[in-house]
Parts: structure tokens; C-alpha cells; sequence
């Protein structure tokens, strides 16, 4: 079986210090993309560099506040000095809060779930919209996740922001279409990353349980089947596709 080809392909990346966007990185520079990533976690994303550079692979990393316009213009500006053209742009940092009915969860969890999740991914599509038009070419892909397709209790302000991405991917897809640009989303349900590690903290065993064997097949996603689809996407194998999500979660929204 081959992989998707991502060979050559500029591609940049939020949020890739941990987690999907860490695994993503490391999937594509091996697979010979040019990676430039970026998290508010400098000291891990300086680290998964140093190490895919000892492995002789290309990934640079710069810092980035995707919630601040400043940063994330001036992430852009060196993606692009680095780059020339940015081929592909992968916009996954989120955040998470403590899963909790919505009168229990504080306004202050609603307002980084929405500038995080939601504000940020605006800025950052905003960035690459405006360097994509003037290529007339690029894709956009968007981590959302199945709390931004349908319903998903005790994560309610998650949810809203991430239904806002789905929203955001599917709109902006038909208004750029014709400039030869792509936007699509990814939707996972659970996967085993530091970000539901923290989910899980907060449960017991029978809710740690009952999460799990809620799922068709009865375990979490891992990153890397997650990183997979992502390349495929990246790839001109999805040449065809543009503003709809792949829904990853073992069957659990069938
Ligand atoms: N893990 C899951 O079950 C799951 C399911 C569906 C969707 N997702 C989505 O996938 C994406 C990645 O999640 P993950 O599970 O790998 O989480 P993670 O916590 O392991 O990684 C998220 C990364 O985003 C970075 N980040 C957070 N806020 C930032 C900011 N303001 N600016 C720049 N970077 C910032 C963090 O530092 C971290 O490195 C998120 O958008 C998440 O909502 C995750």
C-alpha cells in the first residue's frame, strides 16, 4: 500500500507541539513535506524540532498565540519568508475545558474555548486566505471534531466554538472555491492525547468506562490514525474535496 504524497508540500501547522498536531508533524516531515509548526508551548515545540532535525527531517517551529492577531500575523510572515508559498494550512490548536452542565461551567471557560477554538482559527484562515488568493492556490484544513457536528453534553462552550469551525470551513469553502482554494475540516471523536488525558483526569473509573464503551469500538482514537487522514487531505488525492469534514470517531455518530 502506498502513503498519500505530501513530498515537497510547504504545509504549516498550529498548535503541533503536542498531541495530533505533534504526531502530524512527525508524519509529514517523514514523509517529506516541508513542516513549519507552531504552539504557545515553546519549550515542547522546540523539542519535537530538535529531534525530527536529528533525524535529518524538515520541521521548524516558530511561537504562535493563535487568540493574538499580532502573533498570528507575524507566524504567518515567517511560514511565508521560509516558505515562498504555503501549500497547505492545518489549523489545530485548541484548548479543552472541564466537562460540566453549562450552568456550572465559568463564563471565563466559554470565552478561551470560544477565542482559542473558534477566534483563532478566523485569524489564522485569515492569514492564509490572504496569501492562498494571491497564489490562486492552497487548502485549508481545520481541526474541529464531532462536538461540532451534533450535541455533546457537559462540554457545551467546546462544542459551540467547534460548531462554529464547522460553519466557518463549509462557508468559507463555497466563497473561495473558484481561486483554486480548499476548506475542509477534521472531525475525531476522543483520542488518546495529553487533552483528554485531562478529560479522563476528571472522571472516575465507571465514567472513564462508560466514555470508552460508548464507542462502536470500544477504545479511543489514537493520534496517529488522525495524522493519517490529515495527510491523505494534504495529498492531491483530495483534490476533489472541499468543505466537508472527515468524521473520524469509530463509528460513534453512524
Ligand atoms: N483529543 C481529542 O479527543 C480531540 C477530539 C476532537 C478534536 N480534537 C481537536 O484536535 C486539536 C488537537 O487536540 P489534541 O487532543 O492534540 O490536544 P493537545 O492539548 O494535546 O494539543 C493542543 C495544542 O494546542 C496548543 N495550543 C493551545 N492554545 C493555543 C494557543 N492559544 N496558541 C497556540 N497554540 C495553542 C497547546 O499548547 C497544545 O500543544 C484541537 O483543536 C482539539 O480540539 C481533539
Amino acid at each position: 500500500m502506498t502513503a498519500s504524497d505530501v513530498t515537497g508540500k510547504h504545509i504549516v501547522i498550529t498548535g503541533g507541539a503536542s498531541g495530533i498536531g505533534a504526531e502530524t508533524v512527525t508524519l509529514l516531515a517523514q514523509r517529506k513535506a516541508n513542516v513549519f509548526f507552531g504552539d504557545r508551548n515553546q519549550k515542547d515545540g522546540l523539542a519535537l524540532a530538535d529531534s525530527l532535525k536529528e533525524k535529518g527531517l524538515s520541521a521548524s517551529f516558530f511561537v504562535v498565540d493563535v487568540t493574538d492577531v499580532e502573533s498570528v500575523s507575524a507566524f504567518y510572515k515567517q511560514a511565508t519568508k521560509t516558505f515562498g508559498k504555503i501549500d497547505v494550512g492545518l489549523n489545530n490548536a485548541g484548548v479543552d475545558h472541564d466537562p460540566a452542565r453549562m450552568l456550572d461551567v465559568p463564563d471565563e471557560d466559554y470565552h478561551r474555548n470560544i477565542a482559542v477554538n473558534l477566534t483563532g482559527v478566523w485569524l489564522c484562515m485569515k492569514q492564509l486566505l490572504a496569501h492562498m488568493v494571491e497564489n490562486n492556490n492552497g487548502h485549508i484544513i481545520n481541526l474541529a471534531s464531532i462536538a461540532g457536528t451534533s450535541g455533546a453534553p457537559m462540554i457545551s462552550a467546546y462544542s459551540a466554538a467547534k460548531h462554529g469551525v464547522i460553519g466557518l470551513t463549509k462557508s468559507v469553502a463555497i466563497e473561495y472555491a473558484r481561486s483554486n482554494i480548499r476548506v475542509n475540516a477534521v472531525c475525531p471523536s476522543f483520542v488518546q492525547t495529553p487533552m483528554v488525558d485531562h478529560v479522563m483526569s476528571g472522571l472516575n473509573d465507571r465514567q472513564r468506562a462508560s466514555l470508552v464503551n460508548a464507542n462502536p469500538m470500544k477504545r479511543l482514537g489514537k493520534p496517529e490514525e488522525i495524522a493519517s487522514a490529515i495527510a491523505w487531505l494534504c495529498s492531491d488525492e483530495s483534490s476533489f474535496m472541499t468543505g466537508h469534514s472527515v468524521v473520524l470517531d469509530g463509528g460513534l455518530t453512524a
